[in-house]
């Protein structure tokens, strides 16, 4: 039985701490599922960490319905979200409402999450009025980047301060079962948290958020391009990763590999026939 969004937002009456990551792939949905974390973002960050984009925004709908799948079907118990790409929620309500349909019904993801605050909130009403779970994300939102100018801290003056909190408020009230904040003053994130009573779950916001959500990337240090301030690697797979690629470089120039122990043995008999 999987992870369900009432256990979320009561993990925040409780006051007992959420933890999120991402994963885009198979192997590493099971990994994150089998330690416990309850839930999986497939965020659209995939886009940047494993496709080689420059930004979110080219990401696709057929993409993400992809690489949720492969998630949903390395997880049991993490309840998984699938993060609506660039564009598939603003045209029209028929579409936003189609395209959250997509990731429920045809990659067995278990909510969505869609970047915007008051803008997007009939939008967010509109989805979860169809049953589907929605995720709100505010502060920085990654797809807006060409309108925010840069991967900067948001909510820094007393007018964007004001207008994300009454962004978190209004996708409370539409119905969103919990909210991402990105990039955002601690202090301001902690004001935000107090204030809704749906979890806020942040990522360069602050202990004071209900949980926290990371790229798994970022925090397993496989992603060597760039690693965010707000990111802490509890690993190195980058270093691991290339040892061994080198050292395998090696033993196949060397002839050292493979050896017996990956080789598969044939009767004798059955060669000196064929060798006449
Ligand atoms: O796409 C993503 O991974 C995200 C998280 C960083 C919140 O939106």
């Amino acid at each position: 039985m999987r992870v369900t969004i009432n256990q979320i937002k009561e993990m925040k009456q409780k006051g007992e701490k959420i933890a999120m990551l991402t994963a885009y792939d198979y192997p590493t949905a099971r990994i994150i599922d089998e330690a416990g974390i309850p839930l999986i973002l497939v965020g659209d960050s995939l886009g940047m960490v494993v496709l080689g984009y420059e930004s979110t925004i080219p990401v696709t709908m057929e993409e993400m319905l992809h690489h949720t799948r492969a998630v949903v079907r390395g997880s049991k118990r993490s309840l998984v979200v699938g993060d609506m790409p660039f564009m598939t929620y603003h045209v029209s309500t028929e579409d936003a409402l189609r395209n959250a349909a997509r990731f429920i019904q045809e990659a067995g993801a278990q909510a969505v999450k869609l970047e915007g605050g008051a803008t997007v909130a009939e939008r967010v009403r509109q989805i979860v009025a169809c049953g589907i779970p929605v995720m709100g994300h505010i502060g920085l939102t990654p797809q807006s980047i060409n309108q925010l100018g840069g991967y900067k801290i948001q909510g820094k003056t007393p007018e964007a301060a004001a207008r994300m909190l009454a962004d978190a408020v209004a996708l409370e009230e539409a119905g969103a079962f919990a909210i991402v904040l990105e990039t955002v003053p601690a202090p301001l994130a902690a004001l935000i948290t107090r204030k809704v009573s749906i979890p806020t779950i942040g990522i360069g916001a602050g202990v004071d958020c209900d949980g926290q959500v990371q790229v798994v990337n970022d925090i397993l240090g496989s992603r060597t391009d760039f690693v965010p301030k707000h990111a802490k690697q509890y690993a190195r797979l980058d270093s691991i990763m290339s040892t061994a690629v080198s050292e395998y470089l090696n033993e196949v120039k060397t002839g050292k590999f493979p050896t017996a122990a990956q080789s598969f043995p044939i009767d004798k008999s059955i060669l000196a026939e064929l060798d006449g």
